[in-house]
């Protein structure tokens, strides 16, 4: 039944550097057109072209080499038309590392009620002035080229993970398959940018099969495992992602979508993931940035969360008010670096005292939560080079929840 599927070229190289002994943990390069990703390797989520709080200059600082903008977002404003004269989203934001952007219709269904999935594609009303649109899976590939990032990922029929409803979690994993064909047919510059599938299919490890040998014969040059984060149990979710690993092909890059607690990243890079995008490292430092979409208000974190090794630090609360050590000893980010050392050597009182009332506040401990993900990912990527993940494993749950330190 795939015989006539169209082979697609790629945008990038993926290069195995070493493969963890004991578990299917990997380290690898993979090389976009807007240079080298070391994986695995967590991408922070900037969705209105501009992460929460931090400039680009700041973002790059953090050493991030790939980052998230939002297909929808962008194409509602500035709009496809500004996106083709400018010549594309790194031109607009005048970013030259690498972008991913996702296809839109996951944060349509999640963000706005009334959104509503047909064979055509995803119906919802605008959130600008009520109109009926339709996201077809053409239109966001249509606009993921005029985007020109450097991933793009397929439009995707996305359910509630826990949906318990299995004819319509079958439905959304076929027709995930069949958009992407007309994903594929649409893209236009396979040669620069790289289509991801998706693999769907709920918690139902049959469905997941299924759809991991319908999409691999497609044979994008990246794989996606979606709807998961969602509430599911963590069992669950690892028979998930191990099952789709398992059935993978080695010599491509996997992305988890959507998850992006370190406790789940770690134990995800241990079932062979390479890729990880959450919304949460960022949204969680900024009260007064964002207005909290409905999805989100259940997290179990919420602002003025600092991520730290042995959890989340709430800075908020008064037992830091005359803290004076910093956010995190030995971070080497730029707000907890000592000022011999160069940076700001900013104490936890401080970021207690502006944290609530200056958005400042939520700028810096935005970077310090960037920059603890991207090094938490640094230091996973040693441990695998050196053979030692289930090591780094022990030394990260024990630091979490306890134990020998
Ligand atoms: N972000 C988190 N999960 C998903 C998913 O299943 N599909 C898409 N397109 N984006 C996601
Ligand atoms: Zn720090």
């Amino acid at each position: 039944s795939t015989e006539s599927v169209r082979k697609m070229p790629s945008a990038l190289t993926f290069d195995r550097h070493a493969k963890c002994s004991t578990t299917k943990a990997r380290a690898s390069t993979l090389k976009l057109p807007h240079g080298e990703v070391p994986l695995p390797i967590f991408m922070p989520v900037a969705t209105q072209a501009s992460l929460k709080g931090l400039t680009y200059d700041q973002l790059r600082e953090t050493g991030c080499m790939l980052c998230l903008n939002n297909t929808y977002h962008l194409g509602l404003k500035p709009g496809q038309a500004v996106l083709d004269a400018v010549g594309g989203a790194h031109k607009l934001q005048s970013w030259d590392r690498n972008l991913l952007t996702d296809s839109g219709g996951f944060q349509m269904v999640s963000l706005l009620e009334l959104a509503t999935v047909t064979e055509e594609g995803v119906r919802f009303l605008s959130p600008h002035d009520g109109s009926p649109m339709l996201l077809t899976p053409e239109h966001s590939i249509s606009l993921q080229n005029s985007i020109g990032s450097d991933i793009i990922m397929q439009l995707d029929d996305v359910i509630a993970t826990t949906s318990p409803d299995h004819a319509r979690i079958k439905e959304a994993m076929d027709r995930s398959v069949r958009w992407l064909d007309r994903c594929i047919a649409e893209h236009k510059y396979p040669e620069r940018q790289n289509l991801f599938c998706i693999i769907q299919g709920g918690l139902d490890l049959e469905l997941r099969k299924q759809c991991c040998e319908e999409m691999v014969a497609r044979d994008t040059p990246g794989i996606a495992i979606g709807g998961l984060s969602g509430g599911e149990a963590k069992e669950e979710f690892c028979k998930v992602v191990d099952t789709c690993t398992g059935l993978l092909p080695d010599n491509k890059p996997r992305y988890v979508m959507g998850v992006g607690y370190p406790e789940d990243i770690v134990v995800a890079v241990a079932l062979g993931a390479d890729m990880f995008d959450c919304v949460w490292p960022t949204r969680t430092a900024v009260r007064l940035l964002s207005r909290q979409p409905k999805p989100y208000t259940d997290m179990k974190q919420r602002f003025g969360d600092a991520i730290v090794s042995s959890g989340t630090l709430k800075i908020s609360h008064k037992a830091y008010a005359d803290d004076f050590g910093p956010v995190e000893e030995g971070c080497t980010c730029v707000c907890c670096r000592p000022t011999d050392q160069g940076g700001l050597g900013l104490t936890r009182a401080y970021m207690h005292h502006i944290t609530a009332k200056e958005t400042v506040g939520a700028h810096l401990l935005t970077i310090h939560n960037v920059h603890y993900m991207l090094n938490m990912m640094k230091n996973i990527r040693q441990a695998i080079l050196d053979d030692q993940y289930p090591a780094f494993l022990r030394k990260f749950f024990s630091d979490i929840y306890g134990g020998d330190k």
